[in-house]
């Protein structure tokens, strides 16, 4: 009971102890230490990689491609620089000819029955090199990776997964989900999708939890998902709107698993309202992502403000989860 007060208060009564759980000594340490160690400037580093990469590929790195299979090997590598286990199981495609490879990575530490899964795609379209869509989803989890380490004092193991083409009907991680056991699936506490994170006139938007129905809130737990995310973006200054699952990313992969999911994004070719520009700045009238799945979607384009709140919460999220038994 109290382990749940703190994953809803996000850190500990001053002077409380828990006897029973000896690990971390002190609920809320470690999430406070990853929320500041972790930077836009670190996520920035990975976004003008994958620039880079696009760059030397013929301006994007759509799956199948050049650009995609090099943008596994950067992230499959920096996984592990920083000491975790890393995968890159393979997916057959449906819709095109070839085969794509997700990352997938997981902390050596925790309780195997209690897995918080993070994740972001990691193709981009073909028309442009996708720094925001979704280079900045991978920048944001791999920063939040690195910070962590593959070995931390946490609870539950945190897995983080790079999926292959989104932008063809999510088959990467339809393809993940289609090759977990029922039992894998069950062990999953969470997955956090992470989805264009960095728009230019970018929204603080949160799945998980509001809609009609279960397509529109994702399966019970999913509204903790996305309650714990707007509390997360509360506590860098954010108020957030609470939006249903639509529109389509990798999250469709989870809710139709059965999977409780949350999700953020800053929001892609809508346009931001009067009064969202009121609440977070930026332009009224204005689409959040101007470059969305074109070839102005680089680098330099990127809003790091956004990148930062977004890594934060993140950041905040992933521990909470991490910290907290089965609910
Ligand atoms: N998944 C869409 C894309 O990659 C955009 C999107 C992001 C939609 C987040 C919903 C939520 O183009
Ligand atoms: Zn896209
Ligand atoms: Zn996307």
């Amino acid at each position: 009971m109290l382990a749940v007060v703190f994953l809803l208060a996000g850190c500990a009564p001053a002077g409380t102890s828990t006897p029973e759980r000896s690990e971390p000594p002190d609920p809320g340490t470690f999430r406070t230490q990853l929320v500041e160690d972790v930077t836009a400037a670190g996520s920035a580093v990975h976004i003008d990689a994958l620039q880079r990469i696009a760059d030397a590929n013929g301006g994007n790195r759509a799956a199948p491609g050049p650009g995609y299979d090099a943008s596994v090997d950067y992230v499959a590598q920096v996984l592990r620089d920083a000491g975790f286990d890393v995968t890159t199981p393979s997916v057959q495609l449906e819709d095109t000819e070839g085969t794509v490879r997700n990352v997938v990575a997981q902390t050596r530490t925790g309780n195997a029955e209690n897995v918080v899964l993070a994740g972001a795609h990691l193709d981009s379209v073909p028309e442009g090199p996708g720094a925001n869509d979704n280079g900045s989803g991978v920048a944001a989890l791999l920063e939040i990776a690195v910070r962590m380490g593959g070995s931390p004092q946490l609870p539950n193991p945190v897995r983080f997964g790079f999926w292959a083409a989104e932008e063809q009907n999510f088959e990467g991680s339809v393809g993940y989900v289609d090759s977990l056991s029922p039992e894998d699936r069950e062990r999953l506490a969470v997955y956090l999708n992470v989805d264009m994170v960095a728009s230019p006139n970018a929204g603080y938007f949160v799945q998980g939890g509001v809609g009609g129905d279960l397509a529109a809130t994702g399966p019970p737990g999913s509204d903790v998902a996305g309650r714990v995310l707007a509390e997360e973006l509360a506590a860098v200054g954010v108020a957030a709107e609470r939006v249903e699952f639509d529109g389509g990313s990798d999250f469709a992969s989870f809710l139709d698993a059965g999977i409780r999911t949350g999700g953020v994004l800053a929001g892609d070719e809508g346009r931001k309202t009067g009064e969202q520009a009121e609440r977070w700045g930026g332009k009224p009238g204005v689409e959040f992502d101007p470059c969305y799945h074109a070839a102005c979607d680089r680098a330099e384009a990127i809003d790091r403000t956004a990148l930062d709140r977004f890594g934060d919460a993140l950041a905040g999220t992933i521990v909470r989860f991490a910290e907290s038994p089965r609910q």
